[in-house]
């Protein structure tokens, strides 16, 4: 049974970072506790810059043992890992070689390859692998984080595409109607597996956006695949949203009013 989402407002980027780092940790160290290791899946864009400058900065870095963690992607553009829209260059400038993780430690998504179907097979591959988890199980992930884009797409979901309806498959190319085109993305029912998915939401650009995910949701999942991070809840875990003032401008009063960053 999913949970009601959990929502903290923080005022601004820099101490969205910082909860999002102290979220993570404990997460981190639960899993690393009960289960041996930690497994998350990295978000896409440039929200994320921050929060993985505070996990590999001096306050966090000591906290977690990094050689526990095993990250994944939930989606990656069709570039080369060097090229600077690559979600694998950003995590391994920001968060990879400061924290020295082994490559092993990482999967990363081959979206550059030309055949994107099987880039997405063989990401589906290395996940269940990890996981030892085959058809028609479905892996959890420890931990999801996910951003949001200005017209409610999260990962590489985009309003009304086919990898929405997708039920079986974890991984499935895409295509963005903006920027790079070719994507690799992790499915809606892949993301609902996790233990705990968290939505970090920063800036006014993101406050209609985080509106309508937030406070628009139909009992109609037609008009919900116009907002695609509303398809997300997960099955059995936590989702927290994560924003600060900014993105949480457009939201009502009453929301506003019972969420802070203390809860
Ligand atoms: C991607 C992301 C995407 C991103 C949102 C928000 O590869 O672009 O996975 O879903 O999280 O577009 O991007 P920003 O954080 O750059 O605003």
């Amino acid at each position: 049974m999913s949970c009601a989402p959990e929502f903290r407002i923080m005022e601004d980027r820099a101490e969205l970072a910082r909860e999002a780092a102290e979220l993570f940790v404990w997460l981190g160290k639960e899993a690393i506790r009960t289960g041996g290791r930690f497994c998350v899946a990295l978000s896409g864009g440039s929200t994320p810059r921050a929060l993985h400058a505070v996990l590999a900065g001096p306050d966090f870095s000591g906290q977690l043992d990094w050689r526990q963690v095993w990250f994944f992607f939930g989606d990656e553009r069709g570039v080369p890992l060097d090229h600077p829209e690559s979600n694998f260059a950003m995590a391994e400038e920001t968060l990879f070689r400061p924290l020295k993780i082994a490559p092993g430690q990482i999967a990363r998504m081959k979206a550059e390859m030309a055949d994107l179907d099987e880039a997405a097979c063989a990401y589906e591959a290395t996940v269940r692998t990890c996981f030892g988890v085959h058809p028609p199980a479905r892996p959890s992930f420890d931990l999801i984080l996910l951003g949001l884009g200005e017209d409610g797409h999260t990962a590489s979901l985009f309003p009304d595409t086919a990898a929405l309806e997708e039920r079986t498959r974890l991984v499935v190319p895409t295509q963005s109607p903006k920027g790079i085109k070719n994507r690799l993305t992790l499915t809606v029912s892949a993301i609902n597996q996790a233990k705990t998915v968290v939505f970090l939401a920063s800036g006014v650009g993101k406050a209609e956006a985080v509106s309508a995910v937030i406070e628009g949701r139909t009992r109609d999942s037609q008009e919900d695949r116009r907002f695609p991070a509303r398809l997300i809840h997960p099955v059995n875990g936590r989702l927290i949203w994560l924003v600060d003032r900014a993105a949480a401008a457009r939201l009502t009063v009453a929301r506003q009013g019972i969420v802070s960053h203390e809860e």
